[in-house]
């Protein structure tokens, strides 16, 4: 059985006091949930302060993003060891807005996963098609090149802890929800596809989250799904309620 993984990406919002609040605010909503496991990914500059105010409890700290090296002149950049002694768990990586924004490709991601493995760090790699793409027929072929570029040559072992989230690059942020039969869909072919790469075992291990304009209301239905296991959630993890309300939604 695989064990649901509900993450808040809180992207560039939150300054270090409100990331705590924000935090502190969600401790008490969710502390009696032990059957899922919680996670939130405040921004760098707000890590320290939020894995302060997490010591002891049941939520674990992401980070959105981290470079391949581990240390030298990349200025602007945070590398994976500095994430590791900061008490981060999960690194969140390619996520869309990144490869819109920031040049980030399939290579990239393939190399920050290893750079994340050798230092005890677990990538949640995310994945999805452009609307474009969907329309054009070509949602397919889109999530197999990333999917296979993202894990190029990742070791079955650390495979089987790593995350995969798909993100419907026209469902984030929008209000437009991929439907419950839509997401699954495309879970079920992530899974096929990590048969393809290692074995039926690790496909049936790997925890593949949803993200895109999940919210308290439709939670429920897409983590009914066979191949849905968890959630990545942008702006409804902004608010301590809604986002409890989605990490409780077997409650
Ligand atoms: P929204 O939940 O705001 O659509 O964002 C999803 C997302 O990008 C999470 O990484």
């Amino acid at each position: 059985m695989r064990r649901y993984i509900l993450a808040g990406n809180w992207k560039m919002h939150k300054d270090a006091k409100e990331a705590v609040e924000l935090v502190k605010a969600l401790i008490p909503l969710v502390k009696e949930n032990k059957e899922v496991d919680v996670v939130v990914g405040p921004p760098f500059i707000s890590i320290p302060a939020v894995v302060d105010a997490v010591q002891g409890t049941n939520i674990d700290v992401a980070a959105q993003n981290c470079y391949w090296e581990d240390s030298g002149a990349f200025t602007g950049e945070v590398a994976p060891p500095m994430l590791k002694s900061s008490g981060v768990k999960y690194v969140i990586i390619g996520h869309s807005e990144r490869r819109q924004f920031f040049g980030e490709t399939d290579a990239t991601i393939n190399k920050k996963a290893l750079a994340l493995y050798k230092h005890g760090l677990v990538p949640i790699i995310c994945c999805g098609e452009l609307l474009e793409e969907r329309e054009a027929d070509k949602m397919e072929q889109v999530i197999e090149t990333q999917i296979r570029g993202c894990l190029k040559n990742l070791p079955a072992d650390k495979m089987r802890e790593t995350v995969v989230a798909y993100e419907p690059v026209w469902a984030i942020g929008t209000g437009k929800v991929a439907s419950p039969a839509q997401a699954q869909e495309v879970h079920a072919l992530i899974r096929g596809l990590l048969e393809d790469l290692y074995d039926k075992d690790l496909a049936q291990a790997v925890r593949i989250q949803y993200g895109g304009s999940v919210k308290p209301d439709n939670v429920k239905e897409l983590m009914g799904q066979t191949d849905i296991d968890g959630a990545l959630v942008g702006g409804a993890a902004l608010k301590a309620d809604d986002f409890a309300k989605i990490v409780n939604f077997q409650k």
